[in-house]
This record gives structure tokens, sequence and C-alpha cells, in this order.
């Protein structure tokens, strides 16, 4: 008689058994199935079951594993990505960008891009403010596009967002702040300098009015990110920096709701008082000002 089994695999383990559970599942691969597929899925499959024995849930407690995923689904919509939230508060975003973005000692780190970058920012010439409703506590960024040897890199393009005194970006107050306020696009000079003024950044919680908050909540933690400015760095030949400066002074730090904090990414925000050099940069004193050189590894070729 002709076997109905899909596979000499399936045949060997064809009934559900709870030792060998995840072996049964992943014995009814089809022998077409893309071999990264097939990969994936059997990895997933094998811990999915093992935590499953580890925890040994009720069903009461699947269900509301269940009701959890189906409540981030339905909070997601064209501009809020509720499961992105959840990889980022499981550490799950920063775990994938650090596997993908191992770099060179010295190169400037990646960090989380988060869900507020917009592409087709404003483009500004080296200076200009991209505060735009005139709140928060002045601040003059300044400094250096280079390669790991230290050599300039003319020409390369800075984006750079963040949230306004408020803790709040452009994008989640449409027609309460400006359009494009707090974000640019400067361009290093012959020298690899760029600088521009905005707001010292200051702590903001993520949104934390889902399913992805309520958890964060039962679990004791709270969805503040410690205080930042988002950057992109590209420049042709280079590999792109995704990357914070965070402000040294913020208690969230340690903290940051999203693991998005690298010690080299804290940076040294210093406030000048002398009116003189205030005036020299368009400011009144005090402010606040940041030196911040960022180093671009070579682009891989392959
Ligand atoms: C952000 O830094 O903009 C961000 C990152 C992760 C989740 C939410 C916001
Ligand atoms: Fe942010």
């Amino acid at each position: 008689m002709q076997s109905t089994f899909a596979s000499a695999q399936t045949a060997a383990l064809p009934y559900f058994d709870e030792a060998r559970s995840a072996d049964v599942v992943n014995a009814r691969m089809g022998e077409q199935t893309d071999e990264r597929l097939r990969q994936v899925m059997s990895v997933l499959v094998k811990h999915l079951h093992a935590a499953i024995k580890e925890i040994e849930p009720t069903h009461e407690e699947w269900f509301a594993a269940i009701r959890f995923l189906t409540e981030t689904g339905q909070m997601c919509t064209d501009w809020r990505q509720e499961y992105i939230l959840l990889s980022d508060i499981l550490g799950v975003s920063m775990l994938v960008d650090a596997i993908n973005h191992r770099r060179p000692s010295g190169a400037t780190p990646n960090t989380i891009l988060g869900p507020f970058y917009v592409a087709g920012a404003p483009e500004y010439p080296s200076g200009a403010n991209i505060c735009l409703d005139g709140k928060g506590e002045p601040l003059v960024v300044a400094g250096r596009v280079a390669d790991i040897n230290g050599n300039a890199i003319p020409n390369a393009k800075l984006e750079v967002w963040q949230t306004n005194d408020d803790g709040f970006y452009d994008v989640q107050q449409k027609g309460i702040q400006p359009d494009s306020n707090l974000r640019g696009i400067f361009t290093s000079d012959a020298e690899g300098k760029y600088w521009f003024k905005s707001v010292k950044p200051r702590h903001y919680p993520i949104p934390s009015d889902g399913p992805v908050g309520k958890l964060l909540g039962a679990m004791g933690r709270h969805p503040n990110r410690a205080a930042h400015l988002h950057f992109i760095v590209t420049a042709p030949g280079f590999d792109p920096v995704i990357t914070h400066i965070f402000t040294p002074d913020c208690p969230y730090l340690p903290e940051d709701a999203v693991f998005g904090v690298k010690r080299e990414l804290i940076a040294d925000f210093r406030k000048v008082d002398d009116v003189t050099v205030a005036e020299r940069v368009g400011l009144r004193a005090p402010y606040w000002s940041v030196a911040w050189d960022f180093t671009l590894a070579t682009a891989k070729t392959v």
C-alpha cells in the first residue's frame, strides 16, 4: 500500500507525543520547503515548545497570551506599529541591530531607529536652527564626520530628529507642532565638519496607551526613553550609521525602556554662559553645547 505520509520524516513521527512534541511538528515540514524558512521555523518551534514545557501554562493563561497578541495586532495602524514596540521593549530590536552591525572598534555604534523617523526632512545649511516651536533650552551641536583613520568625510548627510520640550515628535502632534519641527538634514563641509542649533532633549515616554504599555506596567517597568537626539549619517562607500547621542544627566540612562543606550553614545553637554560666544552662534547666553564626532566604517563589499 502506498504511504500517505508526505515524507519519511513524517512517517517516523506521525502522532503527537508530549516528550517529542517539537520534533513531531518539525517532521511535518515538506521536502520542498525553502532552506532558510525550514531553519527559522524549526528553531522557533523548538524554542517555543521548550518555553511552554518550562512555563506549563493553564488554558486561561495561554488564552490571555493569544488575546495579548490579538490586541497588539489590533493596535497597529499605518502610523502605529505595536509589534515593533513589543520587539523594542523585549530588547529584540537592539539584538537584531547588534547582530547586523558589528563594526570595527572606534566606529560609531548603531542604536535603535524608533518609529518616528520620517524620510524627506528639510535640508538646511550649517548653523540652521531645527527648533521651530521656540520651546526648550537652546543647544548647539557641532562635530566632524571622519573615517576610522581620522580622514575627513566631506558631503556626508546627517539626518537629525528629536522630540520637542514637551516630549513629543512633530508627527505625534500634527497641527500642534509646526511640520518638521526638530528634524532636518545637514551636510558635512570639506573638513568633514557640521553644526546646527536645536534644543536640549528631554526624556519622554514611548507610546504606552496600548497592550505593550500595559505589559510594561504589569512587569513593573516604566515607558521612558533616556533623553536623546537621533541621527542617521550616510556617505557613499561607508556603512550608514543609525544612532543617538544621549545627555549625560538623564536619570533614565541606565533604564531606557528599549535598551537603546550604549556607553559610547553618552555625550558631554556643557553650559555656555559667555555672551560674546553666544552672539557668535546667534543665541542668547546661557545655552547648551555638545561636541560630537561620527566615525564611519567602510561599507562591506559582500
Ligand atoms: C524613539 O526613540 O523615537 C523610540 C524608539 C523605540 C520606541 C519608541 C520610540
Ligand atoms: Fe526617540
